[in-house]
């Protein structure tokens, strides 16, 4: 394993009976990068990620994430470890205020731990903090039930935020969302990759060119290429893909 890689994926499948998903897929993602995940419907993007976080088991290959090999780990214990996952429809308590929807996600641990020692106010500077970088500083006491779609997108991102991952796997943040919210959440993506890696998949183009990050193509399962969003999208097997050249 590379030194400064965070999370590295070598020759994964993923097969559902005989229908292989992920086909032999090779990946490292070093700290503090921004990841984009390309490819069109079907390409096995989610199953991708379901992999990485545990809510698909591989079939065959290995997973190590910040040192240790996790593909036979469960879930939970990738959670624990520092993997966020946000999935393709927003899930948040409609009937709880944004404020809450954070706070229930402080780790359990850690709530306790204010609990027994009255610091609460530690964790309302953190739920504050979050809500700052997630645009929703001015709603936090607003029922998630009546936020915009791309506001509970950016909920959740914060009620991953406040678990402090190292990782965040992002799949199709921006659907929903007005071009507005899509820069919004450019500058959002860009800020907290400041701490953490972040894995995104994307079929907005120019969302992903506004990323900046490193791009990865896949294609029935397969990595087809990879590099920046300038390099892939000139490159002859990805327009063929796209556009039937
Ligand atoms: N649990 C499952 N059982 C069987 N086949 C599955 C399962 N999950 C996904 N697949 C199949 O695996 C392939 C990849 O699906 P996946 O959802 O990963 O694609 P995707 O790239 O995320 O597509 P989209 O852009 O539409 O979200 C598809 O053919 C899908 O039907
Ligand atoms: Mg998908």
């Amino acid at each position: 394993m590379s030194k400064q890689a965070l999370l590295e994926i070598n020759d994964l499948l993923v097969a559902f009976g005989g229908f292989i998903a992920i086909d032999h897929v090779s990946l490292s993602v070093l700290h503090g990068e921004i990841r984009c995940i390309i490819g069109p419907n079907g390409a096995g993007k989610t199953t991708l990620l379901d992999a990485i976080c545990g809510k698909t088991q591989a079939s065959q290959g290995s997973i190590f994430f910040a040192g240790i090999r996790i593909d036979n780990e469960s879930e939970f214990k990738r959670t624990r470890l520092g993997m966020g996952r946000k999935f393709q429809t927003p899930s948040v308590y409609d009937d709880l205020t944004v404020y809450q929807n954070i706070q229930i996600s402080v780790p359990k641990g850690q709530s306790m731990l204010s609990a027994i020692f009255n610091q609460d106010y530690q964790f309302d500077d953190e739920i504050q903090a979050v809500a700052v970088t997630t645009n929703l500083e001015n709603l936090l006491t607003t029922q998630a039930g009546t936020l915009s779609h791309g506001q509970k997108q950016w909920l959740e991102i914060a009620m991953l935020l406040v678990q402090h991952p190292k990782l965040l796997l992002l799949d199709e943040p921006v659907a929903g969302m007005s071009l507005k919210e899509r820069d919004q959440t450019v500058d959002l993506i860009q800020r907290i990759s400041a701490t953490q890696a972040i894995v995104v998949i994307e079929h907005d183009m120019d969302f992903v060119k506004k990323l900046s990050g490193n791009v990865t193509v896949l294609h029935q399962g397969a990595i087809l290429c990879e590099g920046s969003i300038e390099q892939v999208q000139i490159d002859p097997r990805v327009r063929e893909v796209y556009l039937g050249d």
